[in-house]
């Protein structure tokens, strides 16, 4: 088998797994005789590289690998780390012809025979395109905590995320109790709410609003949220967890920065409201606290659990395997309980569509299975 120059790269919003995706290929290709370069920043890189910042030999991880010094030398720690050793932009505009002009001149100053992507739906889509241009032999592997990229089950960074949300819940609850407040959580995913619906059902939350089912904080939805935080009451429990993915629109249809902000304020109002006119029972959640939370960035970092370190690393493995056999324009999955791999060309032409759209190109099925265990289990959903 012929020694091969293989570049990776870690592209868009950094999320917990990268580094045991890298790891994985790295060690894989060197059992190999291969050469893997890691490409910084994403396809700013291949800028740097056109402009002769860095020297491909440089890039060479396969050499100096990220061994400790000292006592711990050797110790192989890159899988337990989160954040990307290569950094990860999600910004700049490779789109651009001028742009997209230096990245091509850098991957050929590389001289690479394929180069492994990992990424979500807007970095594939856009380097896949590069790739087109370029002749690139590449091969991807999807990462983020929104899940949200077509025809796989898990994407690298999502199980790590779900825990930290599930665990932000569960501390939330006894201050929550204690202070009896009805605690909002707002969640990441962008328009995708399988993060909040994942973290909501195993965080115990009594509310969970996604944009695939609640696309916006309608009077009906305030008023469902309002009943459900009374009937809480009724039965004794004097506090509640209400879980809002980002991707919840306000009553005007419009993106707030802080909906959770926007949630509490208008169950305020509503249930004021209700306590005035209809229902003394609505006074009750009046005295109730209400406050809202946003866990922001937190849920993109922490220490990979067990569950996507073992995914990334076979992903990993996978996108060295399709190397080999020269299966380019290819994305490693998850399906059907092992990791496959699919063309990325119809997966592109999905995420294409869903961004000329705007729509999620990977949304929850509000019929599914998940969605169906929270409304079996009282959570109210809208
Ligand atoms: O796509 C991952 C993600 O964390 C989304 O959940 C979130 O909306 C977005 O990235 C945040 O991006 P940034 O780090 O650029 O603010």
């Amino acid at each position: 088998m012929d020694a091969k120059r293989v570049g990776i790269l870690t592209s868009g919003g950094d999320c917990p797994g990268l580094n045991a995706v890298i790891r994985a290929v790295v060690k894989s290709s060197s059992l190999k005789g291969w050469d893997v370069f890691g490409i910084p920043y994403g396809t700013d890189g291949f800028i740097e590289i056109a402009r002769g910042k860095y020297q491909p030999d440089e890039l060479l991880l396969t050499k100096h690998g990220y061994a400790l010094p000292g006592m711990l030398k050797g110790l192989d720690v890159l899988q337990f780390l989160s954040g990307s050793v290569l950094g990860s932009l999600s910004k700049g505009h490779p789109e651009e012809p001028a742009i997209a002009e230096t990245i091509l001149k850098g991957y050929e100053v590389m001289n690479l025979d394929a180069l492994i992507v990992v990424g979500g739906d807007g970095s594939l889509d856009i380097i896949y395109g590069l790739a087109e241009k370029g002749n690139w032999n590449i091969v991807a592997v999807p990462k983020t905590i929104d899940n949200d990229v077509p025809f796989t089950e898990w994407a690298v960074g999502f199980t790590t995320a779900v825990e930290i949300v599930t665990q932000a819940l569960y501390d939330l609850t006894f201050t929550a109790a204690s202070h009896e407040r009805i605690i909002v959580v707002q969640v990441m995913g962008r328009d995708a709410g399988h993060l909040a619906l994942h973290a909501g059902i195993a965080g115990g939350a009594d509310i969970i609003l996604i944009p695939e089912i609640t696309p916006a904080l309608t009077p009906e939805l305030i008023n469902g949220c309002c009943h459900q935080l009374m009937k809480l009451r009724s039965s004794g429990r004097h506090f509640a967890l209400i879980v809002i993915s980002e991707g919840v629109k306000d009553s005007h249809h419009q993106s707030q920065k802080y909906i959770g902000d926007c949630l509490a304020e208008a169950i305020l109002q509503q249930t004021e409201h209700l306590c005035q006119n209809h229902d003394p029972d609505f006074c009750d959640i009046t005295a109730l606290d209400i406050r809202a939370t946003t866990l922001g960035h937190l849920q993109r970092s922490g220490t990979p659990l067990s569950l996507d370190r073992l995914l990334a690393t076979a992903y990993g493995v996978k996108a060295v395997e399709l190397v080999e056999k020269g299966e380019f324009d290819h994305v490693v999955v998850w399906r059907e309980g092992q990791v496959q791999s699919a063309p990325l060309k119809p997966i592109i032409k999905i995420i294409k569509k869903c961004h000329a759209d705007g729509v999620c190109a990977f949304p929850v099925d509000p019929e599914g299975f998940m969605v169906q265990t929270a409304r079996s289990l009282g959570i109210y959903l809208g």
